[in-house]
């Protein structure tokens, strides 16, 4: 049987990463695909870039559409990124009849509804397992793996870059902008690393796993999110005194009231495997009312990592090349007729507990008023530390552990706090997840 071919479009971190481990286990894979895949076309922006990878035999080209045009290309692998020239990429393929493979979290999930009805309408797959959690397979677990289950929640380190900072800060004491710089050339940042430190890169990739596991639509602008740049050294401390770590987690929760789709920092308590997932790694917890809690590890991001997941899907694709498309796995799981309307919760509703940090006058009466304000708004004290100089007039630090409270009791508190004279800071409020 003829080879498959492969056009690749970027060869990057993942594009290069991609192509060493299809030319070093070319055997192995064409053993469990059934056939020969070879890359014989692909795309860079800039032609006269050193390659880190061995490109003899492909077709090079700066222009993209040359290869998704190309009538010999039976599939398209996008590895360029973001949403502009990629989405363009993708939906051509697809109008030329190629089935996909990409590792692009954004263009999923903000125009997978779209892509995935094209796809459908043509009977055409596209993949993106490399697109959540780099080298782990969650998505194949959660849309087969689990499929016998309801999924309650799940909760994720699901940004590499993320993790690597707070872990190199807790471990090393390092300053955040100096660690952001060793992410970035380690190749775990996004072209544009804000979005990886503020939050938008998991919020993506919570995006898709939310879809697959509760059966909604994709819904990335209901999803509430918050990064890590107010994290400091001192709150990993403090929250390590009181027995937790702090890591920036992806949160998706069936309750009564609808979805709870968040990402943001959280404290959880050491003893949790997943408190314990440092560096580039990345982990995914699934409570699912069956088999019960799942936990799934590995590298987040990275070249090899990353392209361990897109040639898993190449795999799959070559496998299905022959195989009737109304009975293939569906892109988000569940058939595209059974997507649910679910709500999702705004964060005011959604409960958590808290840690707080602030800066206070040593006064007598300024605890009772904070705890009074506490008080007023229904939210209960779980702990209280004092750190800092003890005489009287001098600032001090105050950390506090609240019970589980909605988040607009805490905002309405935290607003009236702030205004306390005695109070010389704005407070940080970082959510405490027990992940029970
Ligand atoms: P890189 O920036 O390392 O690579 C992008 C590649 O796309 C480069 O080869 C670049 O060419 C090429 N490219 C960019 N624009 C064009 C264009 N207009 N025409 C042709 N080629 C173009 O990105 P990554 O490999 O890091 O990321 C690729 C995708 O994988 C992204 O969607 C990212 O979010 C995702 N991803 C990345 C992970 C990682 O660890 N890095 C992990 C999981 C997913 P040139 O080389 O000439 O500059
Ligand atoms: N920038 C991403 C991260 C790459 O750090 O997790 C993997 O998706």
């Amino acid at each position: 049987m003829n080879a498959v071919k492969i056009g690749l479009i970027g060869l990057g971190t993942v594009g290069a990463g991609t192509l060493e481990i299809l030319q070093r286990n070319s055997r192995d894979i064409a053993g469990r695909a059934g056939r020969d895949i070879r890359v014989t076309r692909a795309a860079v922006q800039n032609l006269a870039k050193q390659r880190m990878v061995d490109t003899t035999g492909i077709e090079l080209t700066d222009d993209p559409m040359q290869v998704v045009n190309d009538p010999d290309i039976d599939i398209v692998v996008e590895l360029i990124g973001g949403d502009g020239i990629a989405r363009e990429v993708v939906l051509r393929a697809i109008e030329n009849g190629k089935h996909v493979v990409t590792a692009n979290k954004a263009l999923i999930a903000l125009h997978g509804n779209h892509i995935f009805e094209k796809a459908q309408e043509k009977g055409l797959m596209v993949a993106f397992e490399a697109a959540v959690a780099g080298g782990i397979p969650i998505i194949k677990s959660l849309r087969e793996g689990l499929s016998a289950n309801r999924i309650q929640w799940l909760a994720g380190i699901i940004n590499g870059t993320c993790n690597y900072i707070l872990t190199r800060m807790e471990q090393d004491g390092l300053d955040f902008s100096e660690v952001l710089k060793e992410a970035q050339s380690l190749g775990y940042a996004e072209a544009d690393p804000t979005f990886d430190i503020e939050g938008i890169d998991a919020a993506h990739k919570l995006t898709i796993l939310a879809s697959i596991a509760f059966g909604i639509p994709l819904q990335f602008d209901k999803v509430y999110v918050e990064g890590i740049t107010g994290v400091t050294i001192d709150d990993i401390r403090y929250a390590g005194e009181l027995g937790f770590r702090i890591k920036h987690l992806g949160i998706a929760r069936r309750n009564q009231d609808g979805i709870e789709l968040r990402v943001h920092p959280a404290l959880i308590p050491e003893q949790r495997l997943i408190a314990n997932v440092d560096g580039v790694m990345n982990a995914a917890l699934v409570m699912a009312d069956a088999v019960g809690p799942t936990l799934y590890y590995g590298a987040g991001a990275g070249a090899e990592p990353t392209g361990s997941a897109v040639v898993a899907d190449i795999v799959d694709v070559v496998r299905a090349l022959t195989s009737d498309p109304n009975n293939r796995v569906p892109h988000l799981a569940f058939q595209p007729g059974s997507l649910a309307a679910l709500p999702i919760m705004h964060i005011g509703q959604v409960e958590t507990a808290f840690y707080l940090r602030m800066s206070v006058i040593n006064r007598p009466g300024v605890l009772a008023a904070i705890t009074r304000i506490f008080g007023d708004s229904e939210i209960s004290i779980a702990t209280i530390l004092q750190k800092g100089h003890d005489a009287k007039g001098k600032e001090v630090t105050i950390i506090m552990l609240t019970q589980v409270t909605p988040g607009n009791y805490m905002s309405n508190a935290v607003e009236q706090i702030e205004k306390l004279d005695a109070v010389t800071s704005k407070i940080t409020a970082i959510r405490l997840e027990n992940l029970a």
